[in-house]
């Protein structure tokens, strides 16, 4: 057992009480390898912002638990050596069973969400309660979920959205001990998170999705005033990353997000934890397609993992500053 505390890490409390008091909200960038590591750290370090650095089972999967508890211990480190010692939480994102929360505590975990959103309520309290009573022990946080998100992760699906029933918060808070709760507004995961039937279309063909669901929000910061709330599926899918991908060989078809001055609205509000993963995908894939395509004898990787890198971190800067505004905030 390893305490997320000998690897310089914080846990979310702190970082969330603050962020709902200041109106803004956290970053929580989903990471699998070293160049999305380095270029997140490198974002919030430039713009001084707290950060989540989230790991699905997937990613844990496929990065090793063992390195990815080193590789946060770095990037603690990275940090202060880049010149700020932000505020790091190691969270895992859509933990699935108890089993999986325990072991991603007992390996250097600050922060772990267990998703029993796909439940029944009571099975959800359940669970919930359960990592909860273990997690509390090690002063690590837990972010629980209500209602269901459309789209596919490696461990947790779903056809249809399922909004978050705003009576059901505050029993579901006081029952289980959570730090925070994910709610489902009418985000979803992935880079196609309406179908284009559910769109209307600009005049140059920019898909425009359904407006979130904001009274369902208020609704929710009603009954648990000040409580910390996350979004999910919170990537805005930025037409010029999905332009670039599609202009040098890619094929995404109907690609479409949330828009960003609909999460801004939601990071100034209790919403103090804003999911982002595909974005960052988006950027990367972009910037590799790219050199391939103008450069299609290169194939030192740190040729097109090192634009992928740079490309990646812009994004993430735009996000910090423009987006959530957690800048300065560390
Ligand atoms: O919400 C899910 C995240 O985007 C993680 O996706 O399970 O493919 O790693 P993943
Ligand atoms: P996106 O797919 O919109 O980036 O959402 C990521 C997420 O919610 C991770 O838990
Ligand atoms: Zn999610």
């Amino acid at each position: 057992m390893i305490s997320y505390k000998e690897l310089g890490l914080v846990n979310s409390k702190e970082l969330f009480a603050k962020a709902v008091k200041g109106g803004y909200a956290i970053p929580a960038f989903n990471f699998n390898n070293l160049e999305q590591l380095q270029a997140i750290i490198q974002a919030c370090v430039e713009t001084k912002s707290p950060v989540i650095l989230q790991v699905s089972s997937g990613a844990r999967k496929y990065a090793n638990q063992t390195l990815l508890r080193y590789m946060a211990q770095g990037a603690v480190e990275y940090a202060k050596e880049l010149g700020a010692a932000i505020p790091i939480v190691l969270h895992l994102d859509h933990g699935d069973s108890f089993e999986l929360c325990k072991s991603c505590i007992e390996y250097g975990f600050s922060s772990v969400m267990i998703d029993g959103s796909h439940l029944p309520y009571e099975k959800n309290v359940e669970l919930t309660r359960k990592v909860v009573e273990y997690a509390h022990k090690y002063d690590v946080t837990v972010e629980g979920e209500l209602g269901v998100l459309a789209g596919i992760e490696d461990e947790v699906s779903s056809e249809v959205t399922h909004y978050t029933k705003p009576e059901e918060v505050e029993d579901f808070v006081k029952k289980t001990g959570v730090d925070s709760l994910a709610i489902s507004i009418g985000t979803s995961h992935g880079a196609n998170k309406f179908k284009p039937e559910q769109c209307t279309r600009t005049a140059d063909g920019i898909l425009v999705p359904p407006p979130l669901r904001f009274d369902i929000l208020e609704e929710c910061e009603k009954r648990i005033p000040g409580f910390p709330i996350v979004l999910h599926g919170a990537s805005s899918v930025p037409v010029e990353l999905v332009r670039q991908i599609n202009q040098y060989g890619g094929k995404l078809k109907d690609a479409v997000g949330i828009p960003e001055e609909q999460l801004r609205r939601a990071a100034a509000s209790a919403v103090c934890k804003i999911n982002i993963d595909s974005d960052g995908r988006l950027a990367v894939t972009a910037a590799i397609r790219k050199v391939f395509a103008e450069s299609p004898a290169e194939f030192d990787p740190r040729k097109y993992l090192g634009p992928a890198r740079e490309q990646l971190k812009e994004l993430y800067k735009h996000k910090i500053i423009n987006v959530l505004g957690s800048a300065g905030k560390a």
